[in-house]
Protein backbone atom coordinates (compact mmCIF):
# COMPACT_ATOMS: atom_id res chain seq x y z
CA UNK A 1 0.00 0.00 0.00
CA UNK A 2 1.31 3.36 -0.82
CA UNK A 3 -0.57 6.49 0.52
CA UNK A 4 0.34 9.90 -0.91
CA UNK A 5 -0.16 13.17 0.53
CA UNK A 6 -0.61 15.75 -2.22
CA UNK A 7 -0.58 19.29 -1.19
CA UNK A 8 -1.08 21.23 -4.07
CA UNK A 9 -0.77 25.07 -3.67
CA UNK A 10 -0.52 24.69 0.16
CA UNK A 11 2.45 24.80 2.75
CA UNK A 12 5.52 27.08 1.71
CA UNK A 13 8.76 26.02 3.40
CA UNK A 14 8.06 26.88 7.51
CA UNK A 15 4.93 25.36 7.07
CA UNK A 16 6.31 22.19 5.66
CA UNK A 17 9.27 21.57 7.89
CA UNK A 18 6.62 22.06 10.50
CA UNK A 19 4.72 19.56 9.20
CA UNK A 20 7.44 17.28 8.66
CA UNK A 21 8.52 17.44 11.93
CA UNK A 22 5.41 16.69 13.29
CA UNK A 23 5.05 13.44 10.86
CA UNK A 24 8.29 11.64 11.57
CA UNK A 25 7.67 11.78 15.15
CA UNK A 26 4.07 10.34 14.51
CA UNK A 27 4.05 6.50 15.01
CA UNK A 28 3.01 5.29 11.04
CA UNK A 29 2.70 1.13 9.72
CA UNK A 30 5.71 -0.37 8.74
CA UNK A 31 3.76 -2.02 5.99
CA UNK A 32 2.82 1.51 4.48
CA UNK A 33 5.05 3.36 1.79
CA UNK A 34 4.21 6.86 3.26
CA UNK A 35 4.27 10.07 0.68
CA UNK A 36 4.22 13.75 1.18
CA UNK A 37 4.10 15.73 -2.10
CA UNK A 38 4.86 19.84 -1.37
CA UNK A 39 5.12 22.44 -3.78
CA UNK A 40 8.00 22.82 -4.82
CA UNK A 41 9.64 25.65 -2.49
CA UNK A 42 9.00 23.25 0.13
CA UNK A 43 10.51 20.26 -1.18
CA UNK A 44 14.20 20.91 0.11
CA UNK A 45 12.79 21.66 3.94
CA UNK A 46 10.88 18.60 3.57
CA UNK A 47 13.65 16.10 2.35
CA UNK A 48 15.81 17.72 5.01
CA UNK A 49 13.67 17.01 7.60
CA UNK A 50 12.41 13.75 6.57
CA UNK A 51 15.82 12.72 5.82
CA UNK A 52 16.96 9.24 7.46
CA UNK A 53 13.14 8.10 7.61
CA UNK A 54 11.40 5.94 5.10
CA UNK A 55 8.66 8.74 4.26
CA UNK A 56 9.44 10.03 0.97
CA UNK A 57 9.21 13.13 -1.00
CA UNK A 58 7.58 13.62 -4.41
CA UNK A 59 7.80 16.96 -6.86
CA UNK A 60 3.62 17.90 -7.70
CA UNK A 61 4.69 18.19 -11.22
CA UNK A 62 8.33 17.47 -13.65
CA UNK A 63 9.35 18.92 -17.17
CA UNK A 64 10.06 16.47 -19.43
CA UNK A 65 13.08 17.94 -20.81
CA UNK A 66 16.62 17.89 -18.93
CA UNK A 67 17.07 21.52 -19.02
CA UNK A 68 16.35 24.06 -21.46
CA UNK A 69 14.00 27.69 -22.35
CA UNK A 70 11.14 26.75 -20.76
CA UNK A 71 9.85 29.59 -17.80
CA UNK A 72 8.25 28.64 -14.95
CA UNK A 73 9.61 24.66 -14.96
CA UNK A 74 11.83 21.96 -12.97
CA UNK A 75 13.11 19.31 -14.53
CA UNK A 76 13.65 15.70 -13.09
CA UNK A 77 17.29 15.67 -12.72
CA UNK A 78 17.35 19.57 -10.84
CA UNK A 79 14.65 16.97 -8.08
CA UNK A 80 17.10 14.42 -8.06
CA UNK A 81 19.45 17.21 -7.25
CA UNK A 82 17.09 18.19 -4.13
CA UNK A 83 17.10 14.36 -2.81
CA UNK A 84 13.37 14.46 -4.28
CA UNK A 85 12.63 10.49 -4.49
CA UNK A 86 9.21 10.82 -7.12
CA UNK A 87 6.88 13.15 -9.22
CA UNK A 88 3.21 13.28 -9.43
CA UNK A 89 2.24 13.80 -12.91
CA UNK A 90 -0.83 14.16 -15.30
CA UNK A 91 -3.04 16.05 -11.70
CA UNK A 92 -6.45 17.08 -13.57
CA UNK A 93 -5.84 20.37 -12.23
CA UNK A 94 -3.09 20.39 -14.54
CA UNK A 95 -5.05 19.09 -17.60
CA UNK A 96 -7.92 21.86 -15.91
CA UNK A 97 -5.84 24.69 -16.04
CA UNK A 98 -2.74 24.42 -17.50
CA UNK A 99 -3.02 22.63 -20.63
CA UNK A 100 -1.73 19.51 -19.87
CA UNK A 101 -2.88 16.68 -22.28
CA UNK A 102 -2.33 13.01 -22.42
CA UNK A 103 0.59 13.76 -24.71
CA UNK A 104 2.65 15.92 -22.67
CA UNK A 105 1.52 13.54 -19.49
CA UNK A 106 3.13 10.71 -20.97
CA UNK A 107 6.56 12.75 -21.89
CA UNK A 108 6.66 13.86 -18.35
CA UNK A 109 5.92 10.70 -17.26
CA UNK A 110 8.74 9.13 -19.47
CA UNK A 111 11.60 11.34 -18.50
CA UNK A 112 11.11 11.45 -15.16
CA UNK A 113 11.29 7.47 -14.85
CA UNK A 114 14.61 7.60 -17.22
CA UNK A 115 16.08 10.01 -14.69
CA UNK A 116 15.50 7.82 -11.66
CA UNK A 117 12.50 9.29 -10.38
CA UNK A 118 9.35 7.27 -9.05
CA UNK A 119 6.21 8.29 -10.72
CA UNK A 120 2.55 8.72 -10.05
CA UNK A 121 0.60 9.41 -12.75
CA UNK A 122 -3.28 10.42 -12.55
CA UNK A 123 -6.04 9.44 -14.90
CA UNK A 124 -9.96 10.27 -13.79
CA UNK A 125 -12.66 10.60 -16.14
CA UNK A 126 -14.51 14.33 -15.63
CA UNK A 127 -18.53 14.05 -14.17
CA UNK A 128 -19.36 14.67 -17.89
CA UNK A 129 -17.84 12.18 -18.92
CA UNK A 130 -19.31 10.00 -16.80
CA UNK A 131 -22.65 11.36 -17.25
CA UNK A 132 -22.30 10.61 -21.02
CA UNK A 133 -20.88 7.06 -20.51
CA UNK A 134 -17.52 7.44 -21.61
CA UNK A 135 -15.35 6.84 -17.90
CA UNK A 136 -13.91 3.33 -19.79
CA UNK A 137 -13.06 5.32 -22.66
CA UNK A 138 -11.31 8.30 -21.50
CA UNK A 139 -8.81 6.12 -18.94
CA UNK A 140 -8.06 3.79 -21.49
CA UNK A 141 -7.41 6.59 -24.06
CA UNK A 142 -5.41 8.28 -20.79
CA UNK A 143 -3.43 5.33 -19.59
CA UNK A 144 -2.68 3.54 -22.59
CA UNK A 145 -0.35 6.57 -23.87
CA UNK A 146 1.68 5.25 -20.65
CA UNK A 147 4.76 3.15 -20.62
CA UNK A 148 5.00 0.36 -17.74
CA UNK A 149 7.83 1.01 -15.60
CA UNK A 150 8.48 -0.79 -12.39
CA UNK A 151 8.73 2.37 -10.35
CA UNK A 152 5.13 3.70 -12.18
CA UNK A 153 1.92 4.09 -10.34
CA UNK A 154 -0.80 5.23 -11.86
CA UNK A 155 -3.66 7.21 -9.14
CA UNK A 156 -7.08 6.72 -10.18
CA UNK A 157 -9.10 10.27 -9.69
CA UNK A 158 -12.09 10.54 -11.08
CA UNK A 159 -12.20 14.58 -11.36
CA UNK A 160 -16.04 14.77 -10.30
CA UNK A 161 -14.83 13.51 -6.46
CA UNK A 162 -11.69 15.95 -6.23
CA UNK A 163 -12.30 18.37 -3.33
CA UNK A 164 -15.77 17.92 -3.39
CA UNK A 165 -16.67 15.59 -0.58
CA UNK A 166 -18.01 13.26 -2.76
CA UNK A 167 -16.37 10.05 -3.30
CA UNK A 168 -16.60 7.15 -5.90
CA UNK A 169 -18.50 4.10 -4.51
CA UNK A 170 -15.67 1.29 -3.71
CA UNK A 171 -17.38 -0.73 -6.08
CA UNK A 172 -16.64 2.20 -8.73
CA UNK A 173 -13.27 2.26 -7.81
CA UNK A 174 -12.12 -1.10 -7.90
CA UNK A 175 -14.37 -1.77 -11.57
CA UNK A 176 -11.84 1.59 -12.89
CA UNK A 177 -9.02 0.28 -11.42
CA UNK A 178 -9.49 -3.31 -12.58
CA UNK A 179 -9.84 -1.47 -16.22
CA UNK A 180 -6.83 0.46 -15.82
CA UNK A 181 -5.10 -2.39 -15.02
CA UNK A 182 -6.13 -4.11 -18.04
CA UNK A 183 -4.54 -1.20 -19.94
CA UNK A 184 -1.31 -1.34 -17.48
CA UNK A 185 -0.53 -3.30 -14.64
CA UNK A 186 0.71 -1.19 -12.17
CA UNK A 187 -0.12 -0.41 -8.64
CA UNK A 188 -3.31 2.00 -8.90
CA UNK A 189 -3.83 4.10 -6.24
CA UNK A 190 -7.08 6.01 -5.60
CA UNK A 191 -7.87 9.91 -5.05
CA UNK A 192 -11.02 11.68 -4.94
CA UNK A 193 -11.83 13.17 -1.21
CA UNK A 194 -10.35 10.18 0.75
CA UNK A 195 -10.47 11.19 3.89
CA UNK A 196 -9.85 8.90 7.65
CA UNK A 197 -13.54 7.76 7.70
CA UNK A 198 -14.06 6.62 4.16
CA UNK A 199 -9.88 5.38 3.16
CA UNK A 200 -10.83 1.30 5.07
CA UNK A 201 -13.72 0.95 3.11
CA UNK A 202 -11.78 2.18 -0.46
CA UNK A 203 -8.67 0.84 0.62
CA UNK A 204 -9.73 -2.69 0.96
CA UNK A 205 -11.08 -3.36 -2.45
CA UNK A 206 -8.94 -5.89 -4.29
CA UNK A 207 -7.55 -3.29 -6.95
CA UNK A 208 -6.56 -0.63 -5.04
CA UNK A 209 -3.23 -0.64 -4.19
CA UNK A 210 -3.16 2.94 -2.10
CA UNK A 211 -4.31 6.44 -1.75
CA UNK A 212 -3.54 9.78 -3.51
CA UNK A 213 -4.50 11.90 -1.11
CA UNK A 214 -5.82 15.66 -0.92
CA UNK A 215 -7.20 18.24 1.68
CA UNK A 216 -7.01 15.27 3.71
CA UNK A 217 -2.95 15.36 3.63
CA UNK A 218 -2.82 18.62 4.90
CA UNK A 219 -3.26 17.59 8.57
CA UNK A 220 -0.63 15.83 10.32
CA UNK A 221 -3.58 13.43 12.19
CA UNK A 222 -5.83 13.11 9.51
CA UNK A 223 -2.98 12.00 7.49
CA UNK A 224 -1.71 9.71 9.78
CA UNK A 225 -5.16 7.90 9.98
CA UNK A 226 -5.38 7.07 6.54
CA UNK A 227 -2.15 5.95 6.51
CA UNK A 228 -2.92 3.62 9.30
CA UNK A 229 -6.56 2.69 7.83
CA UNK A 230 -4.28 1.20 4.94
CA UNK A 231 -2.10 -1.04 6.80
CA UNK A 232 -3.79 -4.37 7.04
CA UNK A 233 -2.20 -5.21 10.24
P1 LIG B 1 -8.86 15.61 -2.44
O1 LIG B 1 -7.76 15.73 -3.62
O2 LIG B 1 -8.43 14.46 -1.56
O3 LIG B 1 -8.79 16.94 -1.74
O4 LIG B 1 -10.16 15.36 -3.10
C1 LIG B 1 -7.19 14.58 -4.20
C2 LIG B 1 -6.22 15.01 -5.28
O5 LIG B 1 -6.53 15.94 -6.04
O6 LIG B 1 -5.12 14.43 -5.41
Amino acid sequence: MLIAGNWKMFKGPAEAAAFCRELRATELPADVEVVVCPPFVSLSEAVQTLAGTEIGVFAQNCHWERDGAFTGEVSAPMLRELGVYGTIVGHSERRQYFGETDETVAKRARTALAEGLHVIACVGETGADRDAGETSEVLRRQTAVLEHDENLVVAYEPVWAIGTGKTATPAMADEAHELIKSVLDVPVLYGGSVKPDNAAELLGQGAVDGALVGGASLDVDSFAAICLAASPS
